[in-house]
């Protein structure tokens, strides 16, 4: 029997590989995938129209009246089923370092990378109590690390990556009791907007960095490809709170 995926984060790089290769591995899946703007996310309406197992629904992480829209969206699909897996993975990357702090970019990257993610659980608990798989992955990055630091600056990114994995381990407690598995992961060095954004945007003495990271980008389909058979298809509840790298090894926070 087919799971329930819903996917946050899924109108390009990893989130559309993760709907793309989840719908497609089996025709009894169900994917929701979301998007901010329903009508021009092209390459999501494209794989919704190839795939009849994937529903797009409308959600914006930086709003609260957002996040609390999804239920009515969802609830005739899943009231049933429940959801199994839960992945929030669409994120703001912003890495411009503290000496050009701008107040904003702090807080549009706390709501969309931190506090929207944990709503967002809080909201789709009812569904994720109903299934019996139980497990929420939160698509992080290496760039939250705090015992193995990169030794160059990430700014809010960075930031808001820490905070997530922090919340990822609170939950894993919360949640433990109710047989979850809670898990932040890193997707790898991906080449995406996101990243090649990022890159772009580093700092003249970062410069030779953003050459070595590039260097080691995999596609979003190969990171999506690992992210499937190396973490969500293998974990248990065992391995809640721990954070992932997309090959399966275990990384320090
Ligand atoms: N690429 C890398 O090397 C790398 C490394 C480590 C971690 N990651 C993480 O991987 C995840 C996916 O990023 P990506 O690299 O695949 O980048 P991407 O291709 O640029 O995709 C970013 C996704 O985030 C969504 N998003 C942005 N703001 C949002 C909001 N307010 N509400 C809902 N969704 C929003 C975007 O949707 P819209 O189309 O609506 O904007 C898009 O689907 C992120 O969490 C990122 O931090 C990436």
């Amino acid at each position: 029997m087919g799971k329930v995926y819903f996917i946050a984060g899924a109108t390009k790089g990893i989130g559309l590989q993760l709907a793309t290769q989840l719908s497609q591995a089996d025709s009894s899946n169900t994917v929701i995938a979301t998007a901010r703007n329903t009508n021009s996310s092209n390459k999501l309406n494209g794989l919704v129209s190839k795939q009849e197992n994937v529903h797009i629904v409308k959600l914006d992480l930086s709003s609260e009246e957002s996040i609390n829209g999804i239920d009515e969206q969802i609830s005739s699909l899943v009231s049933k089923t429940g959801i199994d897996v839960l992945i929030v993975n669409g994120a703001l990357g912003d890495s411009t370092p503290f000496r050009d702090l701008d107040r904003k970019t702090y807080i549009d990257h706390y709501l969309v990378n931190v506090l929207g993610p944990i709503q967002v659980v809080n909201v789709l608990h009812k569904y994720l109590v109903k299934a019996s798989t139980k497990q929420i992955f939160f698509t992080s990055s290496a760039a939250g690390q705090v015992s193995s630091f990169i030794p160059f600056e990430t700014g809010a990114y960075g930031h808001t990556k820490a905070a997530l994995n922090h919340s990822a381990l609170q939950l894993s407690v919360h949640y433990k009791n109710e047989g979850f598995t809670v898990i932040p992961l890193h997707p790898g060095i991906v080449d995406t907007d996101l990243a090649n954004a990022a890159f772009d945007k580093l700092p003249e003495e970062h410069a030779a960095l953003g050459k070595t990271f590039r260097d080691q980008f995999v596609s979003p389909a190969e990171s999506a490809s690992h992210i499937i058979s190396n973490i969500i298809n293998k974990v248990t509840v065992e391995d809640s709170g721990k954070f992932f790298n997309y090959d399966g090894t275990v990384l320090p926070y």
